[in-house]
């Protein structure tokens, strides 16, 4: 199906939470994969279904080695395990020591997922940098997405990295990801998301914002472990319902080769997803996993948005401005 990978420029803005939740609440078969090379942290975040801890032997580490020849993307569930809450996902590794001797494996286990016929995978990719060596896994992506919180550094960090990671994340055949960023604030709505959003529009052409998340500590701390009540009423859950209807409807056109739609709007492909997270109750009535099926061939061509400015600067812009002068 297809391959969304999440990634951060600095600074820890929900990358790993942000994988979680749209996992959980993803319309289509699912595999979550801990790709961070700095060191996973879903397995010592979450219990599996059966109340044990996450066997870190058997993940990533487990299926590296078997990157050594061609993998057959119907090999990867059985490195998976099942996160509570029914979440399919691949541990990962312990650190930099050992995703830097996976060396050219990154390549080939970035195959297999792109290969994967029967679920889509979602990667969380920790901090990326134009020379990490698991960039394969986002060049073999059909959507690439940047956490970033409204503030100036983050801002300032996502679009200096982003401006140096996208020329490297074009193929040899010419195919780029589609790359997009999601803004993580304390009032999604608000000033200063809007005013980021307006300032890495404009200043990387090519990359659009998918959407925005709530800042929620109740809500995140589900992907820490904890279990509250109600936890599909958290500001977070709630969020999340409308970013992955616009990532799943952006991975779908992606793949159909017809070009980026506009996120923002439901899309009449992607049915309102289930909460099925680690910890959250499966509240909804429809399960997870009962989205569309696959439609055609992957590669469509990177999206041009032209660049668009509110009537008032919003604070966060003018603070950029003055950084920048
Ligand atoms: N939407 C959110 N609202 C509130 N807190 C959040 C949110 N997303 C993440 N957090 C919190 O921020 C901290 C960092 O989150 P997380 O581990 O997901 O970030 P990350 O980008 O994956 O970091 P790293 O680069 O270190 O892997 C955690 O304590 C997490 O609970
Ligand atoms: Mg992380």
């Amino acid at each position: 199906m297809g391959v969304v990978a999440f990634l951060s420029a600095k600074g820890a803005p929900g990358t790993t939470t942000t994988a979680l939740l749209m996992a959980a609440l993803w319309p289509a078969p699912v595999l979550l994969v801990d790709a961070d090379p700095e060191g996973g942290d879903i397995a010592l975040r979450l219990r599996r279904e059966d109340g044990e801890a996450v066997d870190r032997s058997r993940g990533l580490l487990s299926l590296l080695p078997l990157a050594r020849r061609e993998m057959q993307p119907a090999t990867l569930p059985e490195h998976a395990q099942t996160l509570r809450g029914g979440t399919e996902a691949i541990a990962g590794l312990s650190g930099p020591e050992q995703a830097g001797a996976a060396g050219h494996l990154w390549s080939n286990l970035a195959e297999a997922f792109a290969r994967t016929a029967d679920r889509d995978v979602l990667l969380d990719c920790g901090r990326v940098a134009p020379r990490s060596v698991h960039l394969p896994l986002l060049q073999q992506a059909d959507v690439v997405v940047c956490l970033v919180r409204p503030t100036v550094s983050s801002i300032v960090h996502t679009r200096e990295r982003l401006a140096a990671l996208v020329p490297s994340l074009v193929a040899g055949d010419g195919h780029r990801p589609r790359m997009g960023v999601v803004i993580v604030a304390e009032r999604p709505g608000g000033r200063d998301a809007t005013g980021a959003a307006e300032v890495l529009e404009r200043d990387l052409p090519g990359v659009e914002v998918f959407g925005r998340l709530a800042l929620d500590v109740d809500g995140a701390s589900i992907f820490e472990g904890f279990e509250i009540p109600r936890p599909e009423r958290t500001l977070l859950v709630r969020s999340g319902r409308q970013l992955v209807i616009d990532l799943h409807a952006a991975l779908r056109h992606e793949q159909r080769g017809a070009g980026p739609v506009p996120v923002g709007q439901p899309s009449p492909a992607a049915p309102s997803p289930a909460v099925g997270a680690a910890g959250v109750d499966p509240a909804s009535e429809q399960s997870v996993g009962s989205g569309p099926a696959k439609s055609g061939g992957r590669r469509a061509a990177p999206r041009r948005r032209p660049f668009s400015r509110a009537g008032r600067e919003p604070a966060v812009a003018a603070e950029l401005e003055a950084e920048s002068r």
